[in-house]
């Protein structure tokens, strides 16, 4: 049995969340892992195992993104991840096991580079950055299997350094860079100051030289019109341009339905606007096309595709979608609930059967190890997973106002002439008593809350036979009653599956 700890970019104070037996896995199931992926990875994933790795980390942009939700006309949000980095224990810790070559895993180059770009950079957020990624690529490098491939998306932020990295851990040792491709678009990164910033980078290697998998049909694309000429459409309704062969001076038929491998600047795919079917108001989301580009090219059905920074599951989506096997791994807890969702709402609840889920509370001990983390991004990770997990991940979370700390998480159901009626979801990690239910059928009367519903450890008979005094909600479509003040506990949650029932 092998523990998973689980850390947070700014806080990273290891939670130990469950014990998940490694030779459990079998070999078609999908997998979702919550936790960091240099644990996850090292733990779970073997060696020469995976045929495809796409990841998109953050950027080193020094931000924090939020996730959106569309809340009737209103804009919830709360905090998705961050992208701010600094100097600390971690990174000490990670410089070191690339200096000292922990366990074999760094090749010769990559050492060199790392104490070059210390001594260079100086032991800032850069560096701290660029330690992270380095632990992460070199495992990358492991579970690939010999014919498999890579992309790295990141931007001109640091793109650079990470090219440099990438080289020193792939090619040594056999590998081989095969492309910087340039992804373009139209919307946003205008200034009056500077150039328009208008693209990212995806750095493509391969783990061998020559045996690598890239179908070519996939990669592919339709020729653009020279704007200079004229389209002309022949008898069977294709269009041509008529272009003279410049050896033969020979007039030929340039056909625009016939594709051509596509450049290394990718002009044919859009970011997602706002108003985009695809968008689920997740930051930095990226659309289904680019992912189904790269998959199809470096992939085969039934291959394994894994993304280590999955967000909320693009490329998860997409390889579910072009049946291959998938294994997703991230941090935080909204992004698994999103990917869950993303997966049920596009191929069916059956889906889900197909996931193994690895890093979540299994029981109440693990629940008890992640609520009382010393890391206060942990605690709230807790609650984030407390509320998604009874709500079957329909709850809207947002950050509670004024002083009161935590999350909370908001569930709507329609009324009987059609208006809107709101649930209340709260996580308590102390014990509750009389006073705390009081403060909760304030929160009933305050936030017009048709029904509030309190996660806690621990309840007893006093403690529901009081909730009941608050009174019932009489639903008049389904006709049932429900307490307007719920207790359910982390256990009835775990053991029971106990899953909210909205009117
Ligand atoms: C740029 S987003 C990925 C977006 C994704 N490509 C999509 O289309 O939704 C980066 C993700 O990496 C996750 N992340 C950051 N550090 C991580 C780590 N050490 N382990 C696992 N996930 C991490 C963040 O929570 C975030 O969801």
């Amino acid at each position: 049995m092998s523990t998973v700890q689980i850390y947070c970019n700014e806080l990273r104070s290891p939670a130990i969340l469950s014990s998940v037996n490694s030779s459990a896995f079998t070999s078609m199931t999908n997998r979702l892992f919550y936790g960091d992926n240099l644990e996850m990875l090292r733990q779970f994933i073997p060696d020469n195992s995976v045929d495809l790795c796409y990841i998109d980390p953050p950027f080193n942009s020094n931000r924090s993104y939020y996730q959106l939700y569309n809340n009737q006309g209103n804009q919830l949000r709360t905090q998705a991840f961050t992208d701010v980095w600094i100097w600390d224990d971690f990174a000490t810790a990670g410089l070191s096991q690339i200096l000292d070559n922990y366990q074999n895993k760094f090749t010769a180059q990559t050492i060199d580079l790392m104490a070059g770009l210390s001594k260079v950079l100086g032991k800032g957020s850069l560096l701290a950055y660029l330690v992270s990624i380095t632990l992460r690529v070199a495992e990358i490098h492991r579970i690939l299997k010999p014919n498999g491939s890579f992309y790295l998306h990141c931007d001109p932020t640091a793109g650079h350094y990470l090219k440099l990295i990438l080289d020193a851990v792939f090619c040594p040792v056999g590998g081989d860079f095969k492309n910087e491709i340039v992804w373009c678009y139209s919307i946003g990164g205008k200034s009056n100051k500077r150039f328009g910033k208008k693209h990212d980078t995806i750095l493509y290697y391969t783990k061998n030289t020559e045996t690598y998998t890239f179908n070519e049909k996939d990669a592919s694309i339709c020729r653009k019109p020279n704007s200079h000429m004229k389209v002309r459409t022949d008898a069977a309704g294709r269009h041509y341009q008529q272009k003279t062969d410049k050896k033969t001076g020979k007039l030929y038929k340039y056909y625009l339905d016939e594709g051509k491998i596509a450049e290394d600047y990718w002009t044919d795919i859009e970011t997602l606007n706002r108003q985009d079917k695809e968008r689920l108001g997740y930051p930095t989301q990226k659309p289904e096309a680019l992912l189904e580009r790269i998959i199809k090219v470096s992939s085969n059905e039934g291959d394994i595709v894994l993304d280590a920074y999955c967000g909320c599951g693009t490329t998860l989506a997409v390889a579910q979608r072009l049946n291959r096997q998938w294994i997703g791994i991230d941090i935080t807890y909204q992004s698994i609930s999103l990917v869950l969702k993303r997966l049920e709402n596009s191929f069916g609840s059956d889906v889900l059967a197909q996931i193994q889920l690895i890093g979540i509370p299994k029981d109440r001990e693990s629940a008890i190890a992640l609520a009382s983390d010393q890391s206060n991004c942990r605690r709230t990770e807790y609650e984030k997973w407390a509320i998604l997990t009874y709500s079957n991940n329909q709850a809207l979370i947002q950050e509670k106002k004024g002083s009161h700390q935590g999350i909370e998480g908001l569930v709507y159901f329609l009324g009987k002439h059609g208006e809107f009626h709101k649930i209340i979801l709260q996580v308590k990690r102390d014990n509750i008593n009389f006073r705390d239910l009081d403060k909760m059928h304030e929160i009933i009367i305050n936030k017009k809350a048709s029904i509030v519903i309190y996660i806690v450890f621990e309840k007893n008979t006093y403690l529901v036979e009081k909730t009941q005094s608050y009174g019932f909600y009489y639903d008049r479509i389904d006709k049932n009653i429900y307490p307007r003040l719920q207790l359910v506990t982390i256990q009835e949650i775990l053991e029971e599956g106990k899953r909210l029932k909205s009117p």
